[in-house]
C-alpha cells in the first residue's frame, strides 16, 4: 500500500490550514520584520543608512491584489507625515504609467517578488528614469534582482494562497521605510515618531493578544450575510477595509466589497439591507464620523459589526458587534484590526467547507500579464 504523502501537510503541524497557522505565525513573523531595525528613536535599515532617500521628491506604489492594500497603508501614512505619494494597481500603471522623474521613487509591492504585473509596473518606471525598490519577501526574487533598491519584510515562507502574514510585515516594514524616507527628506522625524516607534515594537505582542482574546469566530457565525458583505473605513483602515472584503471573497466565495466610509451615502447604501453585514473599522481617529456611518447603516437594517481599538467605547456601543483591538498608536490600529477580519474571512469559510489554502481559480504568484 502506497501513502498519499504531501510535504506541504507535514509542515502544518497541528493546523487544519495553513491560514490559520499563518496568521497565527504573525507576532513571530513581526518580530522578524522589525528585528534589529528600531535603535531608540532611530530607524535602522540595513541597505538604507540616513540620506538615503534625500533626493525622494515623491512615491509611488505599485502591487497587486493584498499588496496594494499595504501599498495604500503605505500612502495613507506617507501622506499624513507630508511626503507625497499615491498608490497604483500595477496592471493599470503598466498600461498607463503616471508620470516620473529621477526623485520619483517607485516602490514596487510583492511578497512573493515575482507577480508579472508588478514586474511590468516596475520595467515602465525604471525606463521612464524613476528609482526603483522592490518590498518583497523573496531574497533572490525577480523583483529585488531587478530593482535598484530592495527591502525584505522578513515574514518567512507563506503557504496560503490567501496572504495574511505577508500582509502585516508588509505593514510594518513601510513605516519603518516612511520614518528613514521622511527623516532623509525633511531632515526631521516625524511627529509622534517616538510613541510611533514605541507602538511599532508593540506590534507583535498586540497582535498576540487580538489572536488569544478574538471572539471572530462567533461574530461571524453570527454575522454572515445573504445578499454580500460591506467593509468600511477611513485612512488606513480604507486599505484594510478593502483587504477585509479581498479576504472575504477569496476564500468565503462569497460578494465582499470595500468602501471608503464617507463614500456609503454617494452610493454603496443603497445596497445596504438586513442581509449585508457591515464591518466598520475605526483607527480611533474620525471616529465620531464612522459612528454615523454605522447608525446609517443601522438605519436601512443593516447589522454591523465594529472593529476598532478597545478604548472606542461609544462606537462598541452603537455597533451590533463589537471586535476590539488594542488601543495603540492610530496609525497601527487598522493593522490590528485586520488581524480580526482575516479571521472573520477564516472561520466564515472554514464553516462554508471551502477549500481555504487554495481556494478556486487563485494562484499564490501570477507570473502571467
Ligand atoms: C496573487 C495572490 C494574492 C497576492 C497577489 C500579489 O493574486 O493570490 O494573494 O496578494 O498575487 O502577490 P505578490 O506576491 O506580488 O504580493
Amino acid at each position: 500500500e502506497t501513502v498519499d504523502w504531501d510535504p506541504e501537510d507535514a509542515e502544518k503541524g497541528s493546523y487544519d490550514h495553513y491560514m490559520l497557522k499563518e496568521i497565527n505565525e504573525q507576532p513571530m513573523a513581526l518580530r522578524q520584520t522589525l528585528h534589529g531595525r528600531i535603535d531608540g528613536s532611530d530607524v535602522v535599515l540595513e541597505d538604507f543608512p540616513p540620506g538615503s532617500f534625500e533626493d525622494v521628491s515623491n512615491v509611488q506604489f505599485v502591487a497587486c491584489g493584498t499588496s496594494y492594500h499595504a501599498g495604500m497603508y503605505g500612502e495613507r501614512l506617507l501622506s499624513d507625515w507630508g511626503i507625497n505619494a499615491d498608490t497604483f494597481i500595477a496592471s493599470e500603471y503598466a498600461a498607463y504609467p503616471a508620470p516620473v522623474d529621477e526623485n520619483t521613487l517607485v516602490i514596487g509591492v510583492t511578497q512573493s517578488g515575482e507577480t508579472a504585473d508588478t514586474l511590468e509596473a516596475l520595467q515602465r518606471a525604471r525606463d521612464r528614469g524613476a528609482r526603483t525598490l522592490a518590498l518583497t519577501n523573496v531574497i533572490g526574487s525577480t523583483a529585488a534582482r531587478t530593482c535598484d533598491d530592495a527591502l525584505f519584510i522578513r515574514a518567512g515562507p507563506e503557504i496560503g494562497v490567501a496572504a495574511t502574514k505577508t500582509f502585516s510585515s508588509q505593514v510594518a516594514t513601510l513605516v519603518l521605510l516612511g520614518e528613514r524616507l521622511v527623516r532623509d527628506v525633511t531632515g526631521e522625524p516625524t511627529e509622534g515618531h517616538e510613541q510611533r516607534l514605541r507602538a511599532l515594537e508593540a506590534l507583535p505582542e498586540n497582535v498576540e493578544s487580538v489572536i488569544e482574546t478574538t471572539d471572530a469566530e462567533a461574530v461571524s457565525r453570527r454575522c454572515l450575510g445573504d445578499n454580500g458583505h460591506f467593509f468600511i473605513g477611513r485612512g488606513s483602515a480604507f486599505s484594510v477595509a478593502l483587504e477585509g472584503a479581498l479576504k472575504f471573497k477569496e476564500i468565503t466565495y462569497e460578494h465582499a466589497e470595500g468602501f471608503a466610509a464617507g463614500e456609503l451615502k454617494h452610493g454603496p447604501l443603497a445596497l445596504v439591507t438586513s442581509e449585508t453585514p457591515v464591518f466598520a473599522i475605526g483607527t480611533g481617529q474620525h471616529l465620531n464620523r464612522l459612528e454615523s456611518n454605522v447608525r446609517e447603516i443601522q438605519t436601512r437594517g443593516g447589522p454591523v459589526v465594529a472593529v476598532g481599538p478597545r478604548t472606542a467605547s461609544q462606537l462598541a456601543q452603537t455597533a451590533d458587534e463589537f471586535l476590539p483591538v488594542p488601543a495603540t498608536h492610530p496609525d497601527l490600529v487598522a493593522a490590528l484590526a485586520n488581524v480580526q477580519l482575516q479571521l472573520i474571512a477564516y472561520h466564515a469559510a472554514n464553516e462554508m467547507g471551502r477549500s481555504i489554502d487554495k481556494p478556486r481559480n487563485l494562484a499564490k504568484s501570477v507570473t502571467v500579464e
